[in-house]
């Protein structure tokens, strides 16, 4: 029987961890908590460098979910049964820990979705009905993912408008200057990526905002690739909507969030109807229910929702700071020594990498590197990323693609170079 916890901040994996962070970040304690890091795969050790993808789970996470179902699950917001009540505090409980996790104004401001791919499309239907019309534009940048620029694709498709791109460098940065050029009067939107999943380019979101703000243009930031690795806030960034998925950052898949500032949210129709979003239903006519639950149709998923506050518990007690400083220092001596290895072209900014390396080395093709790594028991990931139009500006169909978490080690690190360096013999 597992024990059951119901407060937040109570995550079974965290007080041994906090034990340990208040003398230093101890990734070999760290690495403990997330049982799927002992396995083998092809009899080696395995060597887990997808995180860009997804996260492993720390056991705290999967136990939160396992208690959920086994001691509490009742539908949430409808029952004034005990059971059901239990369930809505903690599904409430965790909406008011994201919200502290990206430090928004209101509970009002997070909508809770399937992931980030879900948020944007749910904003694209939702601002494209209401605020869009032939011939406005939308902006995104040359560093987007697929989910970025589809839902955008087609809602400028539906409503006669036009997507525009920001342009970047041959390193992987936004050229600011070309940006302030595309906006006009027709911009509806700009939609940006805050860390590419494919360069590791932090983009200056902070200055994006800013310049759209000055032409009174609102922004979403896609987060998918920045929450898992460094601190964000909301109030800081000033943007007015903010996306991101719950299984890159150590939490359950199937549950994401989209932060919207609360007089943007106000203004917009919901995406589905149903369950959760109303407040009044007849044939005549219907009502919506308030924020958040106007975007929130049918039975949420309050048992990933609860997880999801559980891995922010569980990143919260290790410290966002740490986790930037181990995976910063990871980075840069992976980059220090895959610079070394003959014929290796690492794609991205010099500087300022995220915890992402997309790398090719001579002419072997990426798929081949990636599979023949897998066999060394080291998961990469190889291929376009989800970002084709990227892919095409840079000249190429794919890399290989290492991505770090909070478990990384210098010692896999070590295992990944070596890997490398044996493969490329190979050809
Ligand atoms: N968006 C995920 C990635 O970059 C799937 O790998």
């Amino acid at each position: 029987m597992i024990n059951v916890r119901w407060g937040r901040g109570q995550c079974p994996c965290v007080p041994d961890v906090v034990t340990a962070m208040q003398m230093m970040y101890d990734v070999n304690r760290v690495r403990k908590d997330f049982p799927i890091l002992a396995r083998q795969v092809y009899g080696k050790p395995l060597v887990y460098l997808d995180n860009g993808a997804t996260t492993q789970k720390p056991r705290c996470v999967v136990e939160a979910m396992v208690d959920e179902y086994y001691n509490v699950n009742a539908n949430v917001h409808r029952g004034v049964h005990f059971l059901s009540q239990q369930a809505t505090d903690l599904h409430e409980a965790s909406r008011e820990s994201v919200r502290k996790f990206i430090n928004a104004r209101s509970v009002n401001e997070i909508i809770f979705t399937r992931g980030t791919t879900e948020s944007i499309n749910l904003l694209a239907f939702s601002f494209g009905e209401s605020m869009v019309k032939e011939g406005d534009e939308i902006v995104v940048s040359a560093m987007e993912h697929h989910s970025n620029i589809v839902p955008w694709q087609m809602m400028c498709a539906r409503k006669g408008a036009v997507l525009k791109v920001i342009p970047m460098t041959d390193d992987g940065e936004l050229q600011i200057d070309e940006y302030v050029k595309l906006l006009n009067e027709k911009t509806r939107l700009v939609c940006c990526t805050h860390v590419s999943n494919v360069l590791g380019t932090v983009n200056p979101v902070k200055e994006v905002v800013r310049i759209a703000h000055e032409q009174g243009v609102p922004v979403l930031v896609d987060g998918a690739q920045s929450t898992p690795h460094f601190a964000v806030d909301m109030q800081d960034l000033d943007c007015d909507f903010f996306a991101f998925s719950g299984h890159k950052m150590y939490g359950p898949t199937g549950i994401g969030v989209l932060y919207g500032k609360e007089e943007w949210l106000d203004k917009l129709p919901p995406y589905q109807g149903g369950g959760e979003m109303i407040k009044n239903v007849s044939f005549e006519q219907t009502t919506y229910n308030e924020l958040p639950y106007k975007f929130e149709a049918g039975t949420p998923d309050y048992i990933a929702s609860h997880a999801l506050a559980t891995a922010i518990d569980y990143v919260t007690a290790l410290g966002m700071d740490n986790i930037f400083r181990h995976e910063q220092e990871l980075t840069r001596y992976a980059m220090d020594c895959m610079k070394e290895i003959e014929g290796m072209r690492i794609f991205g900014p010099v500087e300022g990498h995220d915890a992402v390396i997309s790398f090719q080395v001579g002419d072997i093709h990426h798929l081949d590197m990636g599979t023949l790594l897998d066999r060394l028991g080291i998961a990469v990931r190889t291929g376009h990323h989800c970002a084709e139009p990227l892919m095409r500006r840079l000249g190429i169909e794919g890399t290989v693609r290492a991505s770090f978490g909070l478990y990384n080690t210098r010692e896999e690190v070590d295992v990944l170079v070596e890997g490398i360096k044996r493969v490329a013999q190979m050809f």
